[in-house]
């Protein structure tokens, strides 16, 4: 079929469903969701079979849905309704929520109901589920409804509110005041449950330090108290706050600023810095085997001959202090009596790379930009000259830019069936990038293939990057089992009779590889490039930061994902 996804960016589900249905040997183009005339503009030039709306902000034009058939994902259960679903269903704590696939008609998800998908919920922020539980269950509704509307086998449901199974209802716009915290009457459940109903947008709003300010990332502690909403302690970007019952670690905190000036998410104690005085520093959250709740974005622990080192840094952004203290990480890792070990990331994201927020924020974006860099290229040298231990990357979530190519620095690649991989970084306003991506990427996909996923900047799901040998490998499995499936793995090769002889293998390739051109050579030539994208002539990829991080509405669809605007 000739699918065109109409969306209002080309967010993670958008780019999952872009994947499944190319590989499905669908013809898929995308059109960012701008205007009317550019909407009805792709239409016609596209002629697309069936228009899907992932991620729209505005309704579809009626001349579209009335001529072309629009599937539009909600991600709500069946009969719910309204612009805030997810949000209503965190903080009204629904065990079971759920993905719609209905057709677009006057009414805001009132159209006749092709697929629905159902799942229990988890304790974690909005943009969480919307990345694993959201995701999985739109690609289900999705392939459903383009069988059914391929087939002709069954006619979709109208939206019958006496049935039964239709358990959802309208739900308006959720409002700030609808899940402001009141810190001395909210207990650290439904405080956290507030927090996580807005994260990532637009977060709760709430007071620090007599500041307008929104929330985001919220982590519950078992340890420390104080008084109700007093701000109680602060561990590297964080900062801890009061609950009657106990407290919670608030991780990002964007002001609230004038009206019409725009504000950066940024780690709590960074973007409050002026503001903070003598708030005492709690302990280093990593240690081996403490399963203590707290704010901890670094976590290792052990098993059976191998270590695995956790880094929950949020969006899978890293900025310098975080690429140090995982830098230190991985060292007490390699101090440690373990054969093998894991590179986790986190359960999100793996890592998007040097933290463009932060950078964004400094006093000189262009020096902190060279830092970050930097920074993130000394973990990745640590990776690639560990020569006496087998190093995994295991992917649960998606990866971007500078984030894969760090992964690929580890001996074994192993991703989550699901995980979508965004292995360059053009689209970052021609950013060259390093992370010593010219030894990595064509070592392991050839030249010419490096080449064509480099230009394309597109992303490729987990199964094709292992086809191709991007990845070693692929497990076919949700979040929760994939760890399993991770430890079956590594311990096989923790305790296999051959790990000896891989060990030798790979200490003799990384000695050949040395010889024939060393790595500092690759670092030099790389960081090279990246000196001109940080300080050259060319402006573009300040532009592109800025754009990004401040989410700046896309003007048009490149060309690369616009296929029905390429001559
Ligand atoms: N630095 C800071 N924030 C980042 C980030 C980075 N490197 N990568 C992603 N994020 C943030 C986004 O701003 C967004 O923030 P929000 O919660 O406030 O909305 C959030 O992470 C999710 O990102 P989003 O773009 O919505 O996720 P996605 O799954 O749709 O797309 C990528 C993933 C990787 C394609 C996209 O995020 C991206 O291009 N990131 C930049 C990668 C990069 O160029 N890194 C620098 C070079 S190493």
């Amino acid at each position: 079929m000739r699918l065109l996804l109409l969306t209002h960016a080309f967010n993670s589900l958008s780019q999952r469903l872009w994947v499944e249905l190319s590989e499905a040997n669908h013809t898929v183009s995308v059109e960012f969701d701008i205007n009317d005339a550019v909407t009805r503009e792709a239409v016609a030039a596209f002629q697309p079979d069936v228009i899907i709306a992932p991620f729209l902000k505005r309704a579809i034009p009626q001349d579209v849905w009335q001529n072309t058939r629009c599937l539009v994902i909600h991600p709500g259960i069946i009969g719910d309704r309204g612009p805030s679903a997810l949000d209503w269903a965190i903080l009204n704590n629904e065990r079971r929520w759920g993905v719609t696939c209905l057709q677009a008609n006057a009414d805001m998800d009132a159209g006749e109901i092709w697929a629905w998908h159902e799942f229990a919920m988890r304790d974690t922020a909005k943009g969480s589920l919307y990345r694993h539980e959201v995701t999985e269950a739109a690609v289900v509704t999705v392939r459903q409804a383009l069988e059914r509307i391929a087939t002709g086998s069954s006619r979709p449901r109208p939206l019958d509110y006496s049935d039964p199974e239709v358990r959802g209802r309208w739900r308006p716009f959720m409002k700030p005041d609808d899940r402001r915290i009141d810190w001395l009457m909210d207990t650290t459940g439904v405080t956290l449950r507030k927090i996580r109903s807005a994260d990532g947008h637009p977060g709760v709003l709430d007071e620090l330090f007599g500041e307008g300010v929104h929330l985001y990332d919220a982590w519950p502690e078992d340890c420390l108290s104080g008084s109700p909403g007093a701000i109680i302690a602060r561990r590297h970007g964080a900062l801890c706050r009061a609950t009657v019952d106990g407290a919670v670690w608030i991780g990002q905190v964007k002001k609230k600023g004038p009206v019409g000036v725009r504000s950066l998410k940024l780690p709590a104690t960074l973007a409050l810095e002026d503001r903070i005085t003598d708030l005492p520093e709690a302990p280093e959250e990593f240690a081996v085997d403490d399963h203590r709740e707290t704010f901890r974005e670094i976590v290792y622990r052990e098993h059976n001959q191998v270590g695995y080192l956790e880094f929950r840094f949020y969006n899978g952004a890293m900025s310098v202090d975080q690429c140090e203290r995982l830098l230190r990480a991985f060292e007490y890792a390699l101090a440690r009596p373990v054969r093998v070990i894991v590179l986790l990331g986190g359960a999100d994201f793996w890592s998007n790379g040097m933290h463009l927020n932060v950078i964004e924020a400094a006093h000189s974006p262009a020096d902190e930009s060279w830092r970050n860099i930097n920074a993130i290229d000394d973990i990745a040298r640590a990776i690639l000259t560990t020569e006496d231990r087998v190093t995994v990357a295991a992917l649960r979530g998606n990866a971007g830019a500078g984030g894969v190519f760090l992964a690929l620095a580890a001996d074994q690649v192993i991703a989550r069936e699901g995980v979508i991989l965004n292995p360059h970084y053009r689209n970052m306003g021609n950013l060259y990038g390093s992370e010593y991506w010219t030894y990595l990427l064509p070592k392991r996909v050839g030249i010419n293939r490096a080449e064509i996923l480099t230009e394309n900047r597109l992303p490729i799901s987990a199964r094709r990057a292992a086809q191709i040998g991007l990845i070693d490998r692929v497990v076919e499995t949700d979040t929760i089992s994939f760890i399993s499936a991770v430890e079956a793995l590594a311990e096989g090769i923790a305790n296999s009779p051959g790990y000896e002889d891989i060990i030798r293998e790979k200490h003799g390739q990384r000695k050949r590889d040395e010889l024939e051109k060393p790595l500092a050579i690759y670092r030099a030539a790389e960081l090279e490039q990246m000196k001109l994208n940080f300080y050259g002539f060319d402006p573009s990829y300040h532009v592109a930061r800025y754009n990004f991080v401040f989410q700046v509405p896309h003007s048009r669809t490149p060309l690369h994902l616009a296929v029905h605007r390429r001559k």
